[in-house]
Protein backbone atom coordinates (compact mmCIF):
# COMPACT_ATOMS: atom_id res chain seq x y z
CA UNK A 1 0.00 0.00 0.00
CA UNK A 2 1.32 3.80 -1.10
CA UNK A 3 2.06 6.14 2.43
CA UNK A 4 -1.31 7.58 1.54
CA UNK A 5 -3.95 5.14 2.21
CA UNK A 6 -4.45 5.41 6.01
CA UNK A 7 -4.75 2.22 8.02
CA UNK A 8 -6.25 2.04 11.58
CA UNK A 9 -6.79 -1.32 13.85
CA UNK A 10 -9.67 -2.17 15.84
CA UNK A 11 -8.18 -4.63 18.54
CA UNK A 12 -11.57 -6.37 20.13
CA UNK A 13 -10.79 -7.77 23.73
CA UNK A 14 -14.27 -7.21 25.12
CA UNK A 15 -14.82 -10.90 25.70
CA UNK A 16 -15.47 -12.42 29.16
CA UNK A 17 -13.00 -15.63 28.55
CA UNK A 18 -15.89 -17.80 29.81
CA UNK A 19 -13.48 -20.97 28.63
CA UNK A 20 -10.82 -19.59 30.30
CA UNK A 21 -12.24 -19.36 33.20
CA UNK A 22 -9.64 -16.40 35.06
CA UNK A 23 -11.21 -13.95 37.58
CA UNK A 24 -10.65 -11.22 35.33
CA UNK A 25 -11.75 -10.82 31.60
CA UNK A 26 -9.52 -12.60 28.89
CA UNK A 27 -7.43 -9.98 27.78
CA UNK A 28 -6.26 -8.46 30.73
CA UNK A 29 -5.06 -12.03 32.13
CA UNK A 30 -1.14 -12.11 32.73
CA UNK A 31 0.85 -12.85 29.95
CA UNK A 32 4.57 -12.52 30.52
CA UNK A 33 4.75 -8.91 32.26
CA UNK A 34 1.39 -7.41 30.70
CA UNK A 35 -1.73 -8.03 30.66
CA UNK A 36 -2.60 -10.46 27.25
CA UNK A 37 -4.11 -7.43 24.90
CA UNK A 38 -0.97 -5.67 25.33
CA UNK A 39 1.14 -7.88 23.24
CA UNK A 40 -0.78 -7.14 20.10
CA UNK A 41 -1.34 -3.74 20.75
CA UNK A 42 2.33 -3.15 21.32
CA UNK A 43 2.48 -5.22 17.88
CA UNK A 44 0.39 -2.65 16.29
CA UNK A 45 1.33 0.43 17.76
CA UNK A 46 4.89 -0.19 16.75
CA UNK A 47 3.94 -1.09 12.99
CA UNK A 48 4.92 1.67 10.80
CA UNK A 49 1.97 1.18 8.41
CA UNK A 50 -0.40 1.31 11.51
CA UNK A 51 -1.78 5.26 11.60
CA UNK A 52 -4.06 4.52 15.11
CA UNK A 53 -5.40 2.20 17.32
CA UNK A 54 -9.09 1.70 18.65
CA UNK A 55 -9.19 -0.79 21.59
CA UNK A 56 -12.69 -2.44 22.51
CA UNK A 57 -12.39 -3.35 26.04
CA UNK A 58 -15.29 -4.99 28.57
CA UNK A 59 -17.28 -2.21 30.45
CA UNK A 60 -15.93 -1.01 33.13
CA UNK A 61 -12.04 -1.43 32.15
CA UNK A 62 -11.70 1.47 30.08
CA UNK A 63 -9.79 3.20 31.96
CA UNK A 64 -7.23 0.45 32.77
CA UNK A 65 -6.71 -0.48 29.49
CA UNK A 66 -5.49 3.50 28.81
CA UNK A 67 -3.61 3.64 31.81
CA UNK A 68 -2.19 0.25 29.97
CA UNK A 69 -1.19 1.87 26.71
CA UNK A 70 0.79 4.50 28.50
CA UNK A 71 2.14 2.12 30.26
CA UNK A 72 3.37 0.41 27.21
CA UNK A 73 4.06 3.61 25.37
CA UNK A 74 1.21 2.82 22.66
CA UNK A 75 1.07 6.24 21.27
CA UNK A 76 -1.40 5.54 18.62
CA UNK A 77 -4.06 4.32 20.87
CA UNK A 78 -6.76 6.93 20.21
CA UNK A 79 -9.23 5.30 22.69
CA UNK A 80 -10.42 2.85 24.31
CA UNK A 81 -14.37 2.34 24.47
CA UNK A 82 -16.45 -0.69 25.62
CA UNK A 83 -17.84 -3.44 23.44
CA UNK A 84 -20.97 -5.55 23.33
CA UNK A 85 -22.97 -8.53 23.49
CA UNK A 86 -21.37 -10.02 20.98
CA UNK A 87 -17.57 -10.17 19.03
CA UNK A 88 -19.67 -8.16 16.06
CA UNK A 89 -20.98 -5.85 18.80
CA UNK A 90 -17.87 -5.27 19.68
CA UNK A 91 -16.09 -4.85 15.94
CA UNK A 92 -19.28 -2.41 15.27
CA UNK A 93 -18.51 -0.31 18.49
CA UNK A 94 -15.05 0.08 17.66
CA UNK A 95 -15.51 0.61 13.99
CA UNK A 96 -17.69 3.45 15.18
CA UNK A 97 -14.41 5.56 16.33
CA UNK A 98 -12.12 4.99 13.55
CA UNK A 99 -12.16 8.16 11.62
CA UNK A 100 -13.45 8.87 8.31
CA UNK A 101 -10.16 9.38 6.46
CA UNK A 102 -8.92 5.53 7.25
CA UNK A 103 -9.52 3.57 4.08
CA UNK A 104 -8.12 0.12 5.60
CA UNK A 105 -9.32 -1.26 8.81
CA UNK A 106 -7.59 -3.91 10.54
CA UNK A 107 -9.65 -6.12 13.14
CA UNK A 108 -7.32 -8.32 15.36
CA UNK A 109 -8.37 -10.50 18.48
CA UNK A 110 -6.69 -9.24 21.55
CA UNK A 111 -6.87 -13.09 22.23
CA UNK A 112 -4.11 -13.61 19.71
CA UNK A 113 -0.94 -11.67 21.96
CA UNK A 114 1.65 -12.96 19.01
CA UNK A 115 1.46 -10.66 15.77
CA UNK A 116 4.42 -11.00 13.59
CA UNK A 117 4.73 -7.53 11.86
CA UNK A 118 4.86 -9.88 8.59
CA UNK A 119 1.70 -11.01 9.01
CA UNK A 120 0.53 -7.24 9.07
CA UNK A 121 2.37 -6.79 6.07
CA UNK A 122 1.03 -10.07 4.11
CA UNK A 123 -2.84 -8.90 4.50
CA UNK A 124 -1.98 -5.44 3.63
CA UNK A 125 0.30 -6.34 0.40
CA UNK A 126 -3.06 -8.83 -0.54
CA UNK A 127 -5.26 -5.37 -1.16
CA UNK A 128 -2.97 -4.95 -4.18
CA UNK A 129 -5.34 -5.87 -6.90
CA UNK A 130 -8.50 -4.23 -5.25
CA UNK A 131 -9.48 -6.89 -2.75
CA UNK A 132 -12.63 -6.00 -0.03
CA UNK A 133 -10.87 -8.15 2.73
CA UNK A 134 -8.03 -9.93 3.31
CA UNK A 135 -7.76 -12.88 6.11
CA UNK A 136 -4.72 -14.43 7.73
CA UNK A 137 -5.34 -18.27 6.60
CA UNK A 138 -3.59 -21.69 7.76
CA UNK A 139 -3.91 -25.26 6.29
CA UNK A 140 -5.96 -27.52 8.31
CA UNK A 141 -4.41 -30.36 9.80
CA UNK A 142 -7.15 -32.82 10.58
CA UNK A 143 -10.05 -34.11 8.20
CA UNK A 144 -13.21 -32.15 8.70
CA UNK A 145 -16.55 -33.65 8.62
CA UNK A 146 -19.97 -32.53 8.50
CA UNK A 147 -22.69 -34.06 10.71
CA UNK A 148 -26.40 -33.95 10.59
CA UNK A 149 -28.09 -33.50 14.78
CA UNK A 150 -27.87 -37.07 14.87
CA UNK A 151 -23.85 -37.04 14.46
CA UNK A 152 -23.99 -39.20 11.39
CA UNK A 153 -21.15 -37.80 9.21
CA UNK A 154 -23.53 -36.07 5.90
CA UNK A 155 -19.85 -35.13 4.25
CA UNK A 156 -16.55 -34.75 4.58
CA UNK A 157 -15.08 -31.51 3.05
CA UNK A 158 -12.23 -31.86 0.68
CA UNK A 159 -9.41 -30.50 2.85
CA UNK A 160 -7.01 -29.20 0.43
CA UNK A 161 -9.87 -26.06 0.16
CA UNK A 162 -10.01 -25.34 3.88
CA UNK A 163 -8.59 -22.85 5.53
CA UNK A 164 -8.07 -21.88 9.44
CA UNK A 165 -8.75 -17.75 9.61
CA UNK A 166 -7.44 -15.89 11.89
CA UNK A 167 -6.53 -11.95 12.26
CA UNK A 168 -5.79 -9.22 11.65
CA UNK A 169 -8.37 -9.51 9.15
CA UNK A 170 -8.28 -6.42 6.52
CA UNK A 171 -10.91 -4.46 4.94
CA UNK A 172 -12.27 -1.52 2.74
CA UNK A 173 -13.56 0.53 5.51
CA UNK A 174 -16.48 1.23 3.79
CA UNK A 175 -17.06 -2.23 2.53
CA UNK A 176 -16.45 -3.08 6.66
CA UNK A 177 -19.18 -0.33 7.99
CA UNK A 178 -21.54 -1.37 5.08
CA UNK A 179 -21.41 -5.22 6.38
CA UNK A 180 -21.30 -4.41 10.18
CA UNK A 181 -24.66 -2.61 9.44
CA UNK A 182 -26.17 -5.86 8.81
CA UNK A 183 -29.26 -6.52 11.44
CA UNK A 184 -28.14 -10.38 12.34
CA UNK A 185 -24.48 -9.18 12.36
CA UNK A 186 -23.94 -11.32 15.85
CA UNK A 187 -24.55 -14.45 13.64
CA UNK A 188 -20.99 -13.72 12.10
CA UNK A 189 -18.57 -15.23 14.06
CA UNK A 190 -15.82 -13.43 12.20
CA UNK A 191 -15.28 -9.94 10.23
CA UNK A 192 -15.06 -11.62 6.90
CA UNK A 193 -17.97 -14.01 7.09
CA UNK A 194 -20.30 -10.37 7.10
CA UNK A 195 -18.41 -9.12 4.54
CA UNK A 196 -19.07 -12.39 1.97
CA UNK A 197 -22.35 -11.93 3.02
CA UNK A 198 -22.70 -8.68 0.82
CA UNK A 199 -21.10 -10.39 -2.17
CA UNK A 200 -17.48 -8.87 -1.20
CA UNK A 201 -14.32 -10.15 -2.48
CA UNK A 202 -12.07 -11.52 0.43
CA UNK A 203 -8.56 -13.23 -0.25
CA UNK A 204 -6.73 -15.57 1.85
CA UNK A 205 -3.13 -14.86 2.70
CA UNK A 206 -0.53 -16.86 4.39
CA UNK A 207 -1.50 -16.77 8.43
CA UNK A 208 1.03 -17.43 10.77
CA UNK A 209 1.11 -20.55 13.63
CA UNK A 210 2.80 -17.95 15.81
CA UNK A 211 -0.58 -16.03 15.93
CA UNK A 212 -2.91 -18.56 17.60
CA UNK A 213 -6.13 -17.79 19.78
CA UNK A 214 -5.80 -18.05 23.19
CA UNK A 215 -8.74 -20.05 24.26
CA UNK A 216 -7.66 -22.17 27.21
CA UNK A 217 -5.37 -22.04 29.61
CA UNK A 218 -2.84 -24.71 27.39
CA UNK A 219 -3.73 -22.34 24.47
CA UNK A 220 -1.91 -19.50 26.83
CA UNK A 221 0.84 -21.43 27.71
CA UNK A 222 1.29 -22.30 24.07
CA UNK A 223 1.27 -18.85 23.20
CA UNK A 224 3.77 -17.85 25.71
CA UNK A 225 6.16 -20.73 24.54
CA UNK A 226 5.66 -19.09 20.95
CA UNK A 227 6.45 -15.52 21.94
CA UNK A 228 9.58 -13.95 20.18
CA UNK A 229 9.74 -17.50 17.95
CA UNK A 230 11.36 -16.62 14.60
N1 LIG B 1 -14.76 -10.29 21.90
C1 LIG B 1 -15.26 -9.00 22.09
N2 LIG B 1 -16.57 -8.83 22.46
C2 LIG B 1 -17.36 -9.89 22.67
C3 LIG B 1 -16.87 -11.21 22.49
C4 LIG B 1 -15.56 -11.38 22.10
O1 LIG B 1 -14.52 -8.03 21.91
N3 LIG B 1 -18.62 -9.67 23.05
C5 LIG B 1 -13.34 -10.47 21.54
C6 LIG B 1 -12.56 -11.21 22.61
O2 LIG B 1 -12.13 -10.29 23.62
C7 LIG B 1 -11.44 -11.85 21.83
C8 LIG B 1 -12.03 -12.03 20.44
O3 LIG B 1 -13.24 -11.27 20.39
O4 LIG B 1 -10.29 -11.03 21.75
C9 LIG B 1 -12.30 -13.50 20.13
O5 LIG B 1 -13.28 -14.01 21.03
P1 LIG B 1 -13.08 -15.25 21.98
O6 LIG B 1 -11.73 -15.85 21.78
O7 LIG B 1 -14.30 -16.10 21.88
O8 LIG B 1 -13.00 -14.55 23.44
P2 LIG B 1 -14.08 -14.56 24.58
O9 LIG B 1 -15.44 -14.39 24.00
O10 LIG B 1 -13.63 -13.58 25.59
O11 LIG B 1 -13.90 -16.03 25.18
P3 LIG B 1 -15.06 -17.10 25.52
O12 LIG B 1 -15.79 -17.32 24.22
O13 LIG B 1 -14.33 -18.29 26.04
O14 LIG B 1 -15.93 -16.43 26.57
MG1 LIG C 1 -16.26 -15.90 22.66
Amino acid sequence: MGDAVAVWAVVVAAGSGERLGAEQPKAFVAFGEDPLVAASVAALDEHPAIDGIVLVVPEGWEERATFMCDEIGAGKVAVAVPGGASRSDSVALGVAEVPDAAALILVHDAARPNLPADLVDRVLAGFADGADGVVPGLPVADTVKRVDGAGRITETLPRAELRAVQTPQGFRADVLRRALAADDRASGTDCASLVERLGGDVRVVAGDPRCLKVTTRADLERALELRGDG
